[in-house]
């Protein structure tokens, strides 16, 4: 359908603006089960799934007018015909009042634009109003126009049946027959319902210290949530998540929550408005961007996901965990579960060679583990992190025959092989850099600063893109390699690209991360069975939009047990247990010295995919023992850990002495439980926990897998029992740990 002929109609609608009925409205949509309907009278848009609905719609002005997100209405519940709202004396026009699904900066508008255009003329107005739409399953394309110009706008809406989880994008297409410049390139805004109340959780953090859950109320103005480091960063991670009500019980309460799918330059605006509308605006930052577009060419933005729960922050975070295992992960709906890991930095740090390696693989496959990963130090001339980085072949020293040898040794022990590599960069001491300087981000004429000894390679380049792929797909080719740790230690600086011509160097940002993304795709379609992880650092690269390439992420460099709680606590807000690597280290732990049990190591780790990091070169027979018995007893519950339903039962965040969590099966029937204590204090009992997610009515048989009960547990109960009378454990002492799973009886 086009426009000309519903704006007349919808004039004379909007005259009459009445409340309209949502059943009508449905038998007047489309036909089928579709989830998203479209009411032609009312000119109202509804998508309906799980526990969500969606509703927007066109108003007189043509505007895509927000109305409705939130907990799933009744079929039949009258809903008021969008029309524009009047704006604010005259200082606040009604664009801005007017809560709208994507805006043009244009027309006196003050909130955050979702696109922003410079063309040739020097006119920089954008008014984009609705054109047309189609509706083809779950799946909902509206095109915008500019009232004027011939530049195009095609929303495209994409809803997950099982989860209620939309997600949105921006495709800007160019027919004016002139470039332009795109200034600004958000992918959607989020409206939520109008209310005071609204409180914003976010994930920030630094090298070695991510994932820290913050807290805050909304005020008028705006919260910046961003990256413009180049990549993801370790200081905000694209997600947040928006409460109503101040209450701080995990399950109960409205909860509106989302995320970025993308890995380089990004920006969420949390915006409440002069009109106290809040308004969550996301997509690449706008921050040094600038891409010209040329007659008959269209830039796509990031997709940006969203999704309501009325059952709390843990149950939006459930959500998200479902959903990116069912739509995100490579092998979605059913990605395999982690295999248990040996990784030799720790251990060994760039001091690797095939004797050591093959030592260490022994003793790891010794206690049970399934997959081996020489780390750093194997390639060119690689000794310390000076030099090396770009010559990604064996280093002739440590393995003169290549790496055929440590690789058949570690299959023949019954492990996959994976291996350390990190691509993207390049120390200026290697041979790659001495024949290809000018392939690094630099600025001609300007220092090109060195972090860690080492250069961002250029991957928008086609050159640069075409080396790192041959690189690494003849890497994968001669050898039989299972697994790619895919690195990336540093952030950018002077994001120069001076072979590109300068109105298209800022083009950078996107063609970046769009090639590195090919390369991942192409890698991963040439050689299926190679699973990836993305680390940067730690967990400086985590998103919806590198998920969809790797199997697993190390959300940080930070293998401290005790602070890896409250970076797996914050961690779980946003991404899947299921690809949340975690080691048992050495210890006293290098990043505070902490001194810990093997015992509380383990049970710190076994809370994500499980993995060892220790020099096993030091451990006692007892420690191999106790190891062998913890990883088996791993995999009796990883399922449930890396799938299950995540309930956080104590948290250990502000300072709290306790901490605990629960993991319940897909399928009910284990439950699988971990409890830390920071120290004891006064000689008070260990918090009792009352799990969750259980069925009232089934029988549950405890086993602990480490650790004491109080003798007065029984050793089956039902639900209504584990939920209401609770188990207490015995803890006491510093950093102590107990684990234990529930399983149901048939
Ligand atoms: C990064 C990673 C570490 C390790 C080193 C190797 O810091 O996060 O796990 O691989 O690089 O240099």
């Amino acid at each position: 359908m086009t426009w000309r002929p519903i704006r007349r109609m919808l004039l004379i609608l909007s005259l009459t603006a009445s409340l309209m009925g949502f059943s009508s409205a449905a038998q007047s949509a489309q036909s089928g089960s579709t989830p998203i309907r479209y009411d032609a009278r009312t000119h109202v848009f509804r998508i309906d799934a799980k526990n969500v609905s969606y509703i927007f719609g066109v108003n007189a002005a043509g505007e895509l007018q927000s109305i409705y997100w939130g907990a799933r209405l009744g079929t039949s519940d009258p809903f008021p015909q969008p029309h524009a709202l009047p704006g604010w004396a005259s200082f606040d026009p009604s664009v801005n009042t007017t809560p709208q699904e994507f805006t043009g900066w244009g027309a006196g508008l003050y909130t955050t634009p979702d696109l922003k255009i410079t063309f040739p003329d020097g006119n920089r107005d954008l008014v984009l109003h609705y054109v047309s739409h189609t509706i083809d399953g779950d799946d909902l394309t509206v095109t915008m126009q500019d009232i004027e110009r011939k530049v195009f706008v095609v929303l495209d809406y994409r809803i997950d049946e099982s989860t209620g989880i939309l997600r949105r994008s921006a495709t800007i297409e160019n027919r004016t027959g002139k470039p332009f410049t795109i200034e600004e390139s958000f992918a959607a805004t989020w409206n939520l319902p109008p209310a005071d109340d609204y409180r914003l959780y976010d994930l920030t953090g630094r090298w070695a210290g991510e994932w820290n859950l913050q807290r805050q109320a909304l005020h008028p103005g705006k919260v910046v949530l961003e990256s413009r480091r180049g990549p993801t960063s370790h200081a905000n991670n694209p997600w947040f998540a928006i409460e109503r009500g101040s209450s701080d019980d995990q399950d109960h309460g409205q909860v509106w929550f989302g995320a970025l799918g993308w890995s380089g330059n990004w920006q969420i605006a949390v915006e409440q408005t002069q009109a106290r509308q809040v308004r969550v605006t996301g997509g690449f930052n706008p921050f040094d961007f600038g891409y010209v577009l040329a007659p008959g060419e269209s830039l796509k933005t990031p997709y940006f996901y969203a999704g309501y729960t009325s059952h709390g922050i843990g149950e939006a975070s459930r959500l998200l965990h479902r959903f990116e295992i069912a739509e995100i992960l490579p092998h979605h709906p059913h990605p395999p579960l982690r295999p248990v890991v040996y990784d030799s930095w720790e251990a060994t740090g760039f001091q690797v060679n095939e004797a050591g390696q093959e030592a260490l693989a022994e003793k790891a496959a010794s206690i049970g583990v399934e997959r081996f990963i020489m780390d750093d130090g194997w390639f060119g001339q690689r000794n310390d992190d000076h030099a090396g980085l770009g010559d990604w072949y064996p280093n002739p020293q440590k393995f003169p025959h290549g790496l055929g040898p440590l690789i058949a040794k570690v299959h023949s022990l019954g492990m996959s092989f994976g291996l350390w590599v990190e691509p993207e960069m390049v120390n200026p001491d290697s041979e790659l850099y001495r024949k290809h300087p000018d392939w690094v981000l630099h600025f001609p004429g300007r220092p090109r600063s060195e972090e860690r000894n080492q250069l961002v390679l250029n991957v928008a380049r086609p050159d640069v893109k075409a080396y790192v792929f041959h690189t690494l797909d003849s890497l994968l080719s001669k050898n039989r390699i299972d697994f790619l740790k895919w690195d990336y230690n540093r952030n950018w600086s002077e994001p120069g690209w001076p072979a590109a011509a300068p109105d298209q160097q800022k083009k950078v940002y996107v063609q970046y991360t769009r090639n590195l993304y090919s390369i991942l795709q192409e890698l991963r379609a040439r050689h299926p069975h190679v699973e990836i992880e993305s680390c940067s650092g730690g967990g400086g690269r985590v998103d919806l939009g590198i998920l969809r390439y790797a199997d697993e992420v190390w959300p940080s460099d930070n293998t401290d047990p005790f602070d890896r709680l409250s970076i797996q606590n914050g961690f779980t807000y946003a991404y899947t247990p299921g690809i949340m690597m975690a080691w048992v280290t050495d210890s006293p732990n290098w990043v505070n010295n902490r001194v810990t049990s093997l015992t509380y190591r383990f049970l710190s780790s076994m809370q994500g995919a499980l993995g060892i990091g220790a020099n096993l070169n030091k451990w006692t027979p007892a420690d191999f023992a106790k190891a062998r018995a913890l990883v088996a007893q791993y995999k009796t519950i990883r399922a449930t850990v890396q799938r299950g339903a995540l309930y956080r039962l104590i948290s250990p965040l502000h300072g709290s002495e306790h901490s605990a969590t629960e993991y319940v099966a897909r399928d009910g029937k284990q439950v699988a439980v971990f409890a830390f204590l920071h120290s004891s204090q006064m000689g008070y009992p260990y918090p009792r926990l009352y799990l969750r997610g259980l069925q009232a009515g089934a029988r549950y048989r405890l086993h602990m897998l480490d650790g004491q009960a109080s003798p007065d547990t029984p050793a089956a109960a039902s639900g209504a029992y584990w939920t209401s009378a609770g188990i207490q454990l015995i803890l006491r002492g510093d950093f102590q740990a107990a684990a234990f799973t529930l399983e149901r009886e048939p």
